[in-house]
């Protein structure tokens, strides 16, 4: 039997809300690159996100506010080069659609554009929702994103675990079912009690994808640095690690070191 994933050539926002209603969980992972890109594509995941966490784990800042349009353009456009299969959803960086919904959708037009990337992703609900009506006016599939939402990291002040009160878990539930009504085809929920990604997900059509979510949800995604072991400093909770490439790629710079010290390389079946 052949599932969604496999029977479809590219995977669009119909394929995901189809995996929901059929209840064949959905993969995403992050990519920024073309070498990365192609990996993940070729593995399988269902939808690549070429997210702003770029603006830590490739440019090495402390949160995602520095990370700018050209830049998120840049990586878009080298994973969508490598890309095969996969849906590209591109994370609008911060200070391009908060307050401004012209602005956003001006800097989605450029974000399909120039990158030939498939949607882009919105942090926020209710206080955002002219920006993603206008951008969805245009014909640009939108995915939400909803707990913790990093771009206004600043106003909550930490990273930890959102929505625990009840107030704070009806607002979600309520931001969640606005994004579903007014057209987004799924949302990302970070770092929520499992119990509320339950309970959003059984109330809305469109896919929900976790990260720090537990598994009452319609897919997962991952920092895909964080889940192969580049990054180390990183080790919240809801990280799995399915690798340890720091270490492996640690010990083959090492030995290119000694190597090139000790001159065994290149040896004679090494040169012209
Ligand atoms: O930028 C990102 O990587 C994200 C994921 C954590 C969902 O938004």
């Amino acid at each position: 039997m052949s599932t969604v994933s496999q029977a479809a050539k590219r995977i669009t926002v119909h394929t995901l809300k189809k995996m929901k209603k059929e209840g064949e969980k959905i993969s995403m992972l992050t990519a920024y690159d073309y070498s990365m890109a192609t990996i993940v594509d070729a593995a399988g995941v269902e939808v690549i996100l070429v997210g702003d966490s770029a603006s830590n784990v490739m440019a090495g800042h402390e949160t995602t506010l520095p990370i700018t349009l050209d830049q998120m353009i840049y990586h878009a456009q080298s994973v969508v080069r490598a890309v095969k299969k996969s849906l590209v959803v591109v994370d609008l960086p911060f200070g391009t659609y908060q307050g401004n919904s012209e602005k956003g959708l001006a800097a989605a037009i450029r974000i399909m554009k120039e990158s030939g990337a498939h949607a882009v992703k919105l942090e926020g609900g209710e206080q955002i929702a002219d920006s993603i009506k206008r951008i969805l006016s245009a014909g640009i599939p939108v995915m939400g994103h909803l707990g913790l939402i990093p771009q206004s990291i600043y106003k909550f002040g930490t990273y930890t675990v959102r929505a625990k009160k009840e107030t704070e878990a009806q607002k979600l539930l309520s931001d969640a079912k606005l994004l579903e009504d007014i057209g987004c085809f799924g949302v990302v929920l970070e770092k929520i009690p499992a119990e509320l990604s339950k309970e959003v997900t059984d109330s809305i059509s469109i896919p929900t994808i976790g990260i720090g979510a537990g598994g009452h949800v319609d897919g997962q995604v991952l920092v895909v640095h964080d889940m192969l072991g580049i990054n180390q400093e990183f080790n919240p909770r809801f990280l799995r690690r399915y690798a340890n490439l720091y270490d492996t790629m640690t010990t083959a710079v090492q030995g290119y070191i000694k190597d090139v010290k000790s001159q065994d390389f290149p040896n004679e079946n090494e040169q012209y």
